[in-house]
């Protein structure tokens, strides 16, 4: 199977942050010292996958584009499709179909944050079909997908946003789909609320027993970003990380160069482009510490 492209969706009005998102989206938005879409961009990077379709809303897309551009200078293929409507978080693959040309999808929404090492290079290395998806344990699965295991670890169900959830673990908007995942998708038919459910895509790869869950360990964190304070929590927990370690998570530069999607001479060239910022000298000691 071909490497599969990956899907960033960055729609939806981000209400739930207004004021600060009247003027720009959510997945624009700082946590800590990078926009938001970096940190889910570095981790389709991180995944090995250097193509990639940015979707969001026809008001948005502009202002992604200009601080993403075209991918060149970190060695990706970064596309923009507009969703001019939300119709749900499975209608990417149909404004995808083009972009994906057959290939199989790596999605992730792009207000999730992941940290920790998930070996995600190698899930998709040795992906061959099917759909993978993550559990993950939460206090309030109640908000999310859910997942149920049986004693075995067989999946028994998946719901959306269920009242009464029958497990902790929550299912968060990271999923890898084979190259039918347009096909499938052409087969759901939209929600009480309209949309086409991500968590109806996975039934049906479920029910033609296709699905796998990979549940991820407590060493991962998964954030939220979703209100005010989660958004705080989200940028104190970067901080911590990196001021311990002096190394920047999801730095998409300091990635291209570390997996050779650049070369060092195109790092440099890189470096030297950007404005003088505490990011910039933060590049220029990687240059130097690893010379
Ligand atoms: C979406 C999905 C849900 C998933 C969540 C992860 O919900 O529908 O299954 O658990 O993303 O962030 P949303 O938060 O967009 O309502």
């Amino acid at each position: 199977m071909t490497t599969p492209k990956g899907i960033i969706l960055a729609g939806g009005a981000g209400t739930r942050l207004y004021p600060v998102t009247a003027v720009a989206s959510k997945q624009l938005q700082p946590v800590y010292d990078k926009p938001m879409i970096y940190y889910t961009l570095a981790s389709l990077m991180l995944a090995g996958i250097r193509e990639v379709l940015i979707i969001s809303t026809p008001h948005d897309l502009p202002r992604f584009e200009s601080l993403l551009g075209d991918g060149s200078r970190w060695g990706m293929r970064l596309v923009y499709q507009a969703q001019p409507k939300p119709e749900g978080i499975a209608q990417a693959f149909l404004l995808a179909e083009t972009f994906l040309a057959g290939a199989g999808a790596l999605l992730i929404l792009g207000d999730n944050l992941f940290y920790g090492k998930m070996h995600l290079d190698a899930l998709v290395r040795e992906f061959t079909e099917g759909a993978v998806i993550f559990g993950y344990p939460v206090r309030d699965p109640e908000n999310y997908g859910v997942v149920e295991f049986a004693p075995d670890g067989r999946v028994l169900s998946l719901e959306e946003k269920p009242a009464k959830p029958k497990s902790q673990c929550a299912i968060p908007g990271l999923y890898l789909y084979d190259h039918h995942v347009v096909a499938m998708t052409k087969r759901l038919k939209p929600s009480a609320r309209g949309e086409l459910e991500i968590t109806d895509l996975n039934r049906l790869y479920l029910q033609a027993d296709k699905l796998r869950v990979v549940r991820l360990g407590r060493g991962i964190a998964w954030l939220d970003t979703g209100s005010p304070a989660n958004l705080l929590e989200a940028s104190m927990f970067i901080h911590t990380i990196e001021a311990r370690q002096g190394f920047k998570i999801a730095c998409p530069e300091e990635i291209a160069w570390r997996r050779g999607f650049i070369t060092d001479d195109q790092f440099k060239t890189l470096i030297a482009s950007i404005p003088k910022s505490s990011y910039r000298e933060y590049l220029e000691r990687l240059t130097r510490d690893e010379a």
